[in-house]
């Protein structure tokens, strides 16, 4: 029997990335999945989410600056870290991963430093985070936070490589994330590797990332290779509640009424479809002849948009729901925002609909781990030893 490997969750959240790290319904491996060992969050509301799902993981509720490497428990196979990316997201202040929050990349880095001089560093490490952070960095220096991860991962002995990863290629969700992975050279005979970048995960943005690291870090570069996934077979219509079990909105018309042209062009094709055409939508704040305008955003491809952390109400999707020579209009339901981030309806959301959503816009969509785990991370593991 081969013991599985093990793994810190940093950044945990509410635990997607162990979901997907756990490998359920993996076959054809060496092992299943990895198991995570600790996790670490700051958020309460986050930590009693891990805590009411993962009741057996050691999880420590707190900044990653206040840990020690005293703290963590065991030499761990692979860590994970979804530091914040409220500082590098394309939609926020760019500040960059010095700024603030995101700031706490190196606090887990401290950590990953600090297990290497014990002889516990992981053999494998994961960053997860927005595609900003191919290009986030002051201003005239765009890519220096990029460059900044890479080249730590490098000095500390590691091969390292990238993947933008798509969310939509396994659930109905436009939600393009980066993940940065960093092997051992222990690790590296069962990495598979291309000798350039190739397929869908090899984006232009992420090449031309590349194309500005220094020398040193393209060195050691690796264009780690993933099978390209199946079609998706699921889209959003497939995962929404009932309609008699969800609460429409008495307003839809005026939220409709927000639509610009090449939008309300869309609901009304839908509407007059005759058939029934689920659709997502956003508010955002548009500038129309040098003035903001509230704008609804509407898509009909079967996807969700990006999940997001509702903030101050504007940014919550709605649904849109035509059928019947009209258009109906709901928010989407904390539920509802679980499966598209493919996590099943035994995990326990917390009871207010805005914490479920916090905690789901925040999150890493569990598929996305889980081809990652057993396309690359469990083969880099696979030379580890087992017990008799
Ligand atoms: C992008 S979310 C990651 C969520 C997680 N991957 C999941 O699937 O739910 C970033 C998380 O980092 C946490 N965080 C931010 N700054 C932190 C810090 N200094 N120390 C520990 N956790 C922090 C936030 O509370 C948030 O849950």
């Amino acid at each position: 029997m081969s013991i599985r490997p093990t793994a810190y969750e940093f950044f945990a959240g509410g635990g997607l990335a162990g979901l997907g790290l756990s490998g359920a319904g993996l076959s054809g491996q060496r092992w299943a999945g990895v198991d995570t060992v600790f996790a670490n969050d700051m958020d309460p509301a986050k930590g009693r989410a891990f805590v009411a799902n993962h009741p057996d993981i050691r999880f420590h509720l707190g900044d990653v600056w206040s840990l020690r490497p005293a703290d963590l428990p065991g030499a761990p196979d692979l860590a994970w870290a979804s530091s914040p990316c409220q500082d590098v997201s394309l939609a926020g202040a760019r500040g960059g991963l010095e700024a603030g929050r995101s700031g706490a990349f190196w606090g887990f880095w401290r950590l990953i430093q600090g297990l290497a001089v014990e002889g516990r560093a992981p053999r494998v490490i994961v960053l997860e985070n927005v595609i900003g952070l191919l290009t986030s960095g002051p201003k005239d220096e765009t890519g220096r936070d990029f460059s900044a991860v890479c080249a730590a991962m490098v000095q500390a002995g590691y091969r390292v490589g990238a993947l933008e990863m798509d969310a939509a290629h396994w659930l109905p969700q436009s939600r393009p994330r980066l993940f940065i992975v960093a092997v051992q050279e222990s690790a590296l005979n069962g990495a598979p590797e291309a000798s350039a970048p190739s397929g869908p995960f090899h984006s232009a943005r992420l090449i031309t990332a590349h194309a500005r690291l220094p020398d040193a870090v393209r060195a050691a570069w690796a264009w780690w290779s993933l099978p390209v996934p199946p079609r998706r077979n699921l889209d959003l219509a497939a995962l929404l509640e009932p309609d008699e079990s969800v609460e429409w909105l008495d307003d839809g018309a005026e939220i409709l009424a927000l639509a610009a042209p090449l939008h309300r062009a869309r609901i009304e094709a839908a509407v007059a479809s005759g058939r029934r055409v689920v659709g997502a939508a956003y508010r955002r704040v548009r500038t129309e002849d040098g003035r903001k305008v509230q704008r609804l955003e509407i898509r009909f491809d079967g996807l969700a948009g990006c999940l997001r952390t509702p903030a101050g109400g504007s940014s919550r999707q709605y649904v849109v729901v035509c059928d019947g020579g009209r258009a109906r209009v709901r928010r989407l339901t904390g539920r509802e925002a679980a499966r598209l981030m493919g996590v099943s309806d035994d995990y326990r959301l917390p009871g207010s609909e805005s914490a479920a959503l916090k905690l789901m816009g925040d999150a890493v969509a569990v598929p996305v781990v889980r081809a990652l785990t057993e396309g690359l991370l469990l083969p880099a593991l696979s030379s580890r030893r087992t017990a008799a």
